[in-house]
């Protein structure tokens, strides 16, 4: 990232604390190391300055901006399904540019924790690889999906090995329901902790769609191993499980 991306955020706009003056967390006594870095660089960051501005409450929403402004995702009145939606920073942004309020588009998100409401969003408190949730989720969406995303992340154990195979995971389990909900042309957006367990689903992508890209926004901590896949160009849906047990639309 460039020094003026660093100082100004996304927008351009420059904010105190990019500045050259670093903020420090007022009471730090009790807090563990990491967690008072975690303070530390919350109080810095310029994305999480811009994202507190504008209204959003994540600083996530400013990585969906800036891989939506450049590779057109998200259009007027597409249904998106968000996995992994809490606090709602994604579903507030794709619900501006989805047309949502206005009563255009369907959005649908899941989290394991709660999320504050979205005007004319549905949203689930849940786990996606609970069955009866993934039932829930097709029933909502109403029909077929344009875009899947997913920014699930699991807690991180500080284990690089097992942080990756637990994000790779929900990775595997977000493009299972993309493949089972995606219109024909639709796309998948997904975080992808690069490391190697995440080639199967890569391979997955590369033969169910037609582009598949990686993707580094700005806001995305350089120094984190966090990326995205978007795959775009859903070729259709995989072939029929015929188990019975099956929650294709
Ligand atoms: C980085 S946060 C998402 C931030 C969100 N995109 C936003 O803009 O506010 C990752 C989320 O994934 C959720 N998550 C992790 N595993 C999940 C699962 N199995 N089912 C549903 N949500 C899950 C976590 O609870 C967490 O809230």
């Amino acid at each position: 990232m460039s020094d003026s991306q660093k100082s100004k955020g996304s927008s351009g706009r420059s904010y105190r604390g990019g500045a050259g003056i670093t903020k420090t967390p007022k009471k730090s006594r009790g807090r563990t190391e990491s967690s008072r870095r975690w303070i530390q660089r919350q109080l810095n960051d310029p994305f999480v300055a811009e994202a507190k501005a504008r209204g959003f409450r994540s600083r996530a929403a400013l990585k969906l901006e800036q891989i939506d402004q450049k590779h057109k995702i998200l259009t007027h009145n597409a249904s998106v399904l968000d996995l992994g939606c809490a606090p709602g920073g994604w579903l507030q942004y794709a619900s501006q540019k989805i047309g949502l309020t206005a009563g255009h588009g369907r959005l649908v998100g899941i989290d394991l924790l709660d999320t504050d409401p979205v005007a004319g969003a549905d949203i689930l408190k849940g786990d996606i690889n609970d069955d009866a949730m993934m039932r829930e989720i097709i029933r909502l969406l109403g029909g077929k999906a344009d875009v899947v995303m997913s920014d699930m992340a699991a807690d991180t154990t500080g284990h690089r090995s097992t942080d990756h195979l637990r994000t790779t995971a929900l990775l595997d389990i977000a493009l299972d329901m993309a493949s089972r909900v995606l219109t024909p042309g639709g796309v998948f957006l997904a975080k992808c902790f690069r490391g190697g367990a995440e080639k199967d689903a890569l391979d997955v992508m590369r033969r169910d769609f037609a582009v598949v890209r990686h993707i580094k926004p700005a806001a995305s901590r350089a120094e984190s191993v966090e990326s995205y896949v978007l795959a775009t160009g859903f070729r259709g849906e995989a072939p029929q499980d015929l188990s019975g047990d099956d929650h294709k639309l």
